[in-house]
C-alpha cells in the first residue's frame, strides 16, 4: 500500500538476504522509520515489543526469524531453540505457530547446509501467499459491501457506506492489503463512497495510531472515535457494518481479536448491525472448538494501561514522542490483550475463499476439510 505515493510492504529482505527490513510500528503515526533485523534475537524482540504486530505479519516475521537463526547455526538444536524462542514471543495469534511450523517442517529434513536458503524461500512464499489471500479477502468483502450499500433505504443512498473497525487489521498488520481493511481499500478504489469509524483501541491505540495512518495515506475518509462511542453510533443508525480482523478463529467460528472486539459485537447484535470478521486460512485454528475456554489470551504489561505515548504539543518537548502517566501513582493496571467473540455474534466470516457463516459447517463449506495450510500452492489457488 502507499505512503506518500510509494508502494510498501511491511517486511522485506535486505543485504542479499542477510537481514530483514521492517517498518517500526512503535513510532507510527508520528515517525516513519524502518529497522533491520539481522539476528534471531532481534526478530524475537521486534515481535514481542510490537515493532511488528498483527497476526499475519507476526507469522511472516517469525518465519524470517528462523531463517536468520539458521544462517547463524543451521544445526538441529539451533532450529529447535529458535522455534521455541520465536513461538513464545506472542501466544495468541495462531499465525505465528503456523508459519514457524511450516518453515521448520520444510527445512528439518534437509542437510544443515541447505536449510537457511530453504527457509528464506519458504518465508518468502508465506509472505506472497499472505498478500494474495488478503487481496482476495478484499475482493470478497467489496462484493459484500456493495450488496449492503445497495439495499440501504433510498434516503440513505446518497450517503457514504459507514463502516466501524477496531484495532488495526490493515496492511501494517499483514504483508500488504490487510484483512478487515482490504475490503475498505477495494471499495474506495472501486468508487464506493465509504467512511470509516476508527476505534482508537486502547491501550496501545492501534486504531488511532495505525489504522488512521493507513487510511489517511490512502485517502479514505475516516473519523477516530473513543472505544466507548461505538454502541452509541450504532443506536443512532450511524454504522452500516462492523468489520474486524482476528488473531485466532476456532473451527467453530469463535473469533479472538483485540480486546474490546467482543463489546463491539454485542452492541452490533443489539442494534441489528452486521458484524463481519475478515481472515486468511492461516488464522484458523482447526484444533480448537471453544474459543473462550481454549484460546490463550496474552497478558501484556500493565504499563500499557497506566501510561500512554503521543506527540507532545507543549513546552520544550513540543514535537517529541513522549510517554505520560494516566492514573495516580500506585494504581495497578491489568492488560489482557485480546478477547473472544462467540460465533453466534458474528454475521459472517470473510476469507480468501469467500464469505461463510461463522460455524464449523461454514468453514468446512469453504475449505472442504481442515486445509494443509502449509501447502505453498495455497497462494496459487486464490483466484481473483
Ligand atoms: O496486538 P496486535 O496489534 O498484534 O493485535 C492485532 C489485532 O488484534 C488484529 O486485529 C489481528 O491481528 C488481525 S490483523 C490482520
Amino acid at each position: 500500500m502507499n505512503i506518500d505515493g510509494k508502494a510498501w510492504r511491511t517486511i522485506w529482505l535486505e543485504q542479499g538476504g542477510r537481514s530483514v527490513g521492517v517498518i517500526d510500528q512503535t513510532q507510527l503515526p508520528h515517525r516513519f522509520s524502518t529497522r533491520s533485523l539481522a539476528t534471531l534475537d532481534q526478530a524475537a524482540e521486534a515481535i514481542s515489543t510490537m515493532v511488528v504486530r498483527g497476526a499475519p505479519l507476526i507469522g511472516v516475521t517469525g518465519a524470517y526469524g528462523l531463517m536468520l537463526a539458521l544462517q547463524a547455526d543451521p544445526g538441529d538444536a539451533s532450529l529447535a531453540a529458535a522455534f521455541e524462542q520465536l513461538n513464545a514471543t506472542r501466544p495468541t495469534a495462531i499465525n505465528l505457530r503456523w508459519a514457524l511450523e511450516r518453515v521448520r517442517d520444510r527445512v528439518a529434513p534437509l542437510p544443515p547446509a541447505e536449510r537457511a536458503a530453504a527457509a528464506a524461500l519458504e518465508a518468502a512464499a508465506i509472505a506472497d501467499a499472505d498478500v494474495a489471500m488478503c487481496e482476495a479477502i478484499g475482493d470478497h468483502g467489496l462484493a459484500l459491501f456493495q450488496q449492503l450499500a445497495a439495499v440501504r433505504p433510498p434516503e440513505r443512498q446518497q450517503e457514504p457506506f459507514r463502516v466501524l473497525t477496531h484495532c488495526n487489521a490493515g496492511w501494517l498488520a499483514t504483508v500488504d492489503w490487510g484483512t478487515a481493511l482490504a475490503p475498505i481499500y477495494k471499495a474506495h478504489r472501486a468508487g464506493l463512497a465509504i467512511h470509516v469509524w476508527v476505534d482508537e483501541t486502547r491501550p496501545r491505540n492501534q486504531g488511532a495510531n495505525l489504522t488512521a495512518f493507513e487510511l489517511g495515506r490512502e485517502g479514505v475518509p475516516h473519523t477516530v472515535i473513543v472505544d466507548n462511542a461505538g454502541g452509541h453510533l450504532m443506536q443512532h443508525g450511524l454504522v452500516d457494518a462492523v468489520i474486524v480482523g482476528t488473531d485466532r478463529t476456532t473451527r467453530t467460528g469463535d473469533v479472538c481479536n483485540k480486546i474490546g472486539t467482543y463489546l463491539k459485537a454485542l452492541a452490533a447484535f443489539d442494534n441489528g448491525v452486521p458484524f463481519y470478521v475478515a481472515l486468511p486460512a492461516s488464522t484458523i485454528d482447526w484444533t480448537l472448538a471453544d474459543g473462550v475456554a481454549e484460546i490463550p489470551i496474552e497478558a501484556r504489561s500493565s504499563e500499557e494501561v497506566t501510561h500512554i505515548q503521543g506527540l507532545s504539543s507543549v513546552g520544550s518537548s513540543a514535537g517529541e514522542l513522549v510517554t505520560v502517566q494516566l492514573p495516580p501513582q500506585g494504581s495497578e493496571g491489568f492488560n489482557p490483550a485480546f478477547d473472544v467473540t462467540p460465533a453466534r455474534l458474528v454475521s459472517a466470516l470473510i476469507t480468501e475463499r469467500g464469505v461463510a457463516p461463522a460455524s464449523e459447517a461454514g468453514l468446512l463449506g469453504l475449505y472442504g476439510q481442515a486445509p494443509e495450510c502449509s501447502e505453498p500452492s495455497l497462494a496459487a489457488e486464490v483466484d481473483h
